[in-house]
């Protein structure tokens, strides 16, 4: 019988690219994965790390599942308990301490020795701590995809050297390293023979993309969308997380060329306050973020814009984030994040004078007033329209698939189930607050 795997996923898409890969590890080692930590025979939390809630929430998780094994031990049976992610980079021995049951930690480098270390677990009941950033890069070691979602996740990029104050991401995913062309070209077409018809190249400064070519030269990321673009079958290209510093004039020209580049980007600004920026080492000016703005939709017209913001990093006045509300209504976003700052340890904005939560819950408040304002007034706006819909999973109602159109929102179609994974056109027929319907048309978009 097949030993049974349980991963569940904290934070970004990072680490939904991440699980997938873990999956693949250990589906060589004869797990196949189920639905319930209650149905496995080894559990992998991939953790987040970036606010202080996200991390909580693993301890809590950890506890409901040393109750669980504590209950399969009392029947003569067992479980096996291990943590990746962030989380498990951040804290590493010491989270073995809070939490002794935890038989394996393991950093976001070294997923590619899951499969020894989950061997030697079984064989020789050997815990392990592994959060060094090996010589050896995980990619190389990693086997390849086994199996895609219709919109598939891709990491090309990782780690960060930004260090903005307020950010853990430089120290539990390390410097910034950008996989070789070849790979990501290999990786990509494997996923659409596998049935992906979208990918998402993904990074934490995914724009900062300058993976060496096969003549040895840096290909930037415009020019992997472009080679990307070559695969016939390979309908959209999106990429996610940006900064505004690496939003370079070659990528934002790929935007006006390319068709199968999608009309959305995500652009995090964090805060409209130079003064805050500043503070936050994020070594740009909301004037360069502005500009960025207007060369993307110079480049392309209905480019749909999304960002992250923090509100009540310290230091942060009112009229800071005065400029922030008014940073946000000059922009219009189609969608966007926003956080209360989370002080995290090792960070340098962790050190300073903290905000009052009061000010911090107001503030959030009304920026997410605004925010909701505008997505509902973007969403308004698609009504009556035809966009193209991927139709990548069932919808909420039988008889209904449900995918997304090219600015990201959430589609529900009425559309036989023949229909899933391929591209449809669809006219909007309503918006709702959270996703929009409409129907299938006759001629293309
Ligand atoms: N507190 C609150 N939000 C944070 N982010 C990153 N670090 C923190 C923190 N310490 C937010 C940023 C980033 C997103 C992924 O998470 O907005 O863009
Ligand atoms: Fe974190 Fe992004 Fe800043 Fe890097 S650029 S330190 S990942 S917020």
């Amino acid at each position: 019988m097949p030993k049974k795997l349980f991963i569940k996923t904290y934070g970004c898409q990072m680490n939904v690219y991440d699980s997938a890969r873990m999956a693949d590890v250990l589906g060589g080692q004869g797990y196949a994965a189920v639905e319930t930590p209650e149905e496995a025979d080894l559990v992998v939390l991939n953790t987040c790390h970036i606010r202080e809630k996200a991390a909580e929430k693993v301890y809590s998780e950890l506890g409901r599942l040393n109750a669980l094994r504590r209950f399969r031990r009392g029947q003569g049976g067992d479980l096996r308990i291990a943590v990746a992610g962030c989380v498990a980079q951040a804290e590493g021995a010491e989270m073995r301490r809070r939490a002794p049951f935890v038989d394996l930690v393991v950093g976001p480098q070294a997923y590619h020795r899951l499969g020894d270390l989950v061997s030697q677990l079984e064989r020789a009941g050997e815990q392990a701590v592994e959060t060094d950033f090996p010589a050896e890069t995980k990619f190389d070691a990693l086997p390849a995809p086994s199996s895609t979602a219709t919109a598939a996740f891709l990491t090309v990029q990782e780690g960060c050297d930004k260090f903005c104050s307020f950010c853990v991401v430089p120290y539990t995913r390390g410097a910034e390293y950008s996989r070789p062309v070849a790979d990501v070209l290999a990786e990509a077409e494997r996923l659409v023979e596998l049935g992906a018809r979208e990918i998402t190249l993904l990074g934490q400064n995914v724009n900062a993309y300058h993976g060496e070519r096969s003549d040895g030269g840096r290909c930037s990321l415009g020019e992997l969308i472009r080679r990307l673009a070559e695969i016939p079958a390979l309908q959209r290209i999106r990429y996610t997380t940006s900064h505004p510093l690496d939003m370079d004039p070659e990528l934002i020209r790929t935007h006006a060329e390319v068709p199968a580049l999608m009309p959305f980007v995500h652009l995090p600004v964090q805060s409209g306050s130079d003064r805050v920026l500043e503070a936050m080492n994020r070594r740009h000016r909301v004037d360069d973020y502005r500009r960025v703005v207007d060369a993307l939709r110079g480049a392309r017209t209905d480019i749909a814009l999304s960002g992250d913001f923090i509100v009540g990093f310290p230091g942060e006045t009112d009229d800071d984030f005065a400029d922030t509300l008014r940073l946000v209504e000059n922009v219009g976003y189609a969608h966007a994040y926003s956080f209360k700052y989370s002080p995290r340890p090792g960070t340098p904005a962790a050190e300073r004078e903290q905000l009052d939560d009061v000010v911090k819950v107001r503030r959030l408040e009304q920026l997410n007033a605004l925010l909701d304002l505008q997505r509902a007034t973007f969403d308004a706006a698609t009504v009556g329209r035809t966009v193209g819909v991927l139709l990548e999973r069932a919808g909420r109602h039988p008889g209904q698939l449900a995918g997304r159109s090219p600015y990201m929102q959430a589609v529900h179609v009425a559309a036989d189930a023949s229909l899933l994974g391929t591209l449809a056109s669809v006219e909007i027929d309503s918006a709702c607050p959270n996703s929009l319907s409409g129907r299938l048309a006759v001629s293309a978009p």
